[in-house]
């Protein structure tokens, strides 16, 4: 195993309120991801958290009459380190932008920044949105109409913006054009998909100016190093998450072996900051670049982008209480593009979890375990000789497994799932075609009934393996209904590039039935 660190991060959420299936989506197709690297044998870092200072959420600690250091402590304690839990994730760390390691590590960026003379003062002049935290320049201003009537807004996002004049520090991002250019030239992987790439590109190309880097009339965020009257603009702060989690400021060491950072992924809003300014502020302090940005759609609820301000966030444990963390989790990565924006239902999770995971996978296991109860005693028989239908289910599910890797290599989840998919059919299909409970009435002495399970038994094996990163709680009991941990270890240890070799559960194995991976759920579609 190589000693480099496969590091995949999430945004760092804002903590003005409560997590909804939008930032759940995010985490959760990393989990994926990275739990699939972790069983391809490498070594992974899984960072996500939160994004605490800043006007948005100092604002919303106001409205509450509470400091805003206690609302981010009840809110990350309450909400935020618990959806992980609901949704099942496996992170490594979790960062928060009022820890100390934070605050020094960012101090420390700083000064490398200032020392390299990468930042000037001078005033600031212009518009701002508290609720995008973001300086938005006078041509993307707009007048207000309807409920923003009498206001100014930001054309990027409709949200309103409030006249700002203050002293603030600036960094030369102007400076960075042509080097961002080159990076996107001869990195093309650097910020994916095409349709991000392409907007990122001819955002750079229209020309940078400098950006304003610090707030000078609250105290709600990291003091400049330098000067205690300001504190750092938020996202230039929220940034530098990514590396002082993994110890720049603070741990030298660490951070030389964990960074550069393999994959940002971001939803599409957020993908000019992590393209540009964060790349140009790693240049100008002398830092390696991430090696690929990723920019997710949008989660559309009844056509319209989910968020909490339209009041049509869904919490993630409105749907995992129905269907559970693995349906939730399969149902993400698998009715959308990853990449694209995508419309969910209720409905269709509920169709989806039916067909697919009920009928489709779940049933599969739970017959094949019964019939090999009903025939072999629970006991797996030796397999006879491999014939063209065996042959058949075994190349399937070689071409699969290496279509899933290369697609999960792609940031491509849910193409990994239609490859896993096919197995699922595959051996459905076999099934139906070879009919052992027929051949089990017919020709009860042949080996035939014995191949046929074994068959089945071992495309189980190669699914509980392949699904474990996407709906790790039910391959974890398909797992232990194959008896398989005494013979071939835990199902985390298990390979991805190994998994497709045949004939690993050996004769003698016992197999009990699953409980019922996925019940059927009478609840009325909402
Ligand atoms: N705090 C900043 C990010 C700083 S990263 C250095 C922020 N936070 S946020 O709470 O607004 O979260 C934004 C992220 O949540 C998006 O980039 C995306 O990952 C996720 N999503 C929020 N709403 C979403 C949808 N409706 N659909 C898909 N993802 C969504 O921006």
């Amino acid at each position: 195993m190589s000693d480099s660190t496969f590091y995949v991060t999430t945004p760092i959420y804002y903590v003005n309120d409560a997590p909804h299936i939008g930032h759940g989506y995010t985490t959760v197709m990393g989990d994926i991801i990275t739990r699939w690297h972790r069983q391809r044998g490498e070594n992974v870092w899984y960072l996500t958290g939160t994004d605490e200072h800043g006007q948005k959420v100092l604002r919303k600690a106001e409205e509450n009459g509470v400091s805003p250091q206690d609302w981010v402590d009840k809110l990350v304690e309450d909400e935020w380190r618990p959806m992980l839990a609901t949704i099942d994730v496996a992170n490594d760390d979790f960062i928060r932008t009022t820890e100390q390691r934070h605050i020094d590590g960012s101090k420390a960026f700083w000064t490398a920044l200032y020392e390299r003379d990468a930042v000037y003062k001078g005033n600031f002049e212009g518009h701002y949105s508290v609720s995008a935290e973001e300086f938005v320049s006078e041509e993307d201003v707009a007048e207000g109409e309807g409920d923003d009537e009498g206001f100014k807004v930001s054309k990027l996002d409709g949200s309103r913006v409030e006249l700002v004049a203050e002293e603030n520090y600036f960094f030369r991002l102007s400076d960075y054009q042509q080097k961002l250019l080159d990076l996107y030239e001869s990195q093309p992987d650097f910020i994916q998909p095409e349709s991000a790439r392409n907007e990122v590109i001819s955002f750079v190309s229209r020309g940078l100016r400098d950006l304003s880097i610090s707030r000078s009339t609250f105290d709600w965020g990291i003091e400049v190093p330098w000067d205690d009257k300001h504190v750092m603009y938020v996202w230039i702060e929220a940034l530098l998450n990514y590396a002082t989690a993994v110890g720049y400021g603070t741990d030298p060491e660490r951070f030389a072996k964990v960074w550069p950072a393999d994959i940002h992924l971001v939803g599409k809003d957020i993908a000019r900051f992590h393209a540009v300014i964060w790349p140009a502020m790693l240049m100008a302090a002398g830092e390696p670049v991430p090696h690929r940005v990723f920019a997710h759609g949008w989660l559309l609820v009844g056509g319209q982008k989910m968020s909490k301000s339209k009041a049509n966030g869904i919490r993630p444990d409105e749907l995992v209480d129905t269907f559970g963390s693995d349906a939730y989790r399969y149902y993400f990565a698998r009715a959308l593009t990853f990449g694209s924006d995508g419309s969910i239902s209720w409905e269709d999770i509920n169709a989806r979890y039916h067909a697919e995971l009920a009928n489709g996978f779940g049933n599969l296991a739970s017959r094949v375990a019964a019939m090999i109860g009903k025939y072999f005693d629970g006991v797996l028989p030796a397999t006879g000789a491999v014939t063209v239908p065996e042959q058949m289910v075994i190349d399937v599910v070689a071409k699969a497994v290496a279509e899933a890797d290369a697609a999960i290599e792609a940031i491509a989840p849910h193409d990994a799932l239609n490859a896993i998919w096919r197995i699922v059919d595959e051996l459905n299909g076999y099934l139906t075609e070879q009919a052992p409970w027929k051949v089990a009435k017919d020709d009860p002495d042949s080996d035939r009934l014995a191949t046929i399970l074994v068959t089945a038994a071992e495309g189980l094996r190669v699914l509980a393996v392949l699904l474990n990163p996407v709906m790790p709680m039910s391959s974890a009991a398909l797992w232990d209904s194959l008896g398989a941990e005494p013979s071939l270890g835990a199902l985390d240890a298990q390979r991805i590039d190994d998994v497709a070799t045949w004939g690993q559960l050996p004769a003698g194995t016992t197999i009990t039935k699953p409980p019922s991976l996925f019940p059927r759920i009478e609840a009325p579609a909402e």
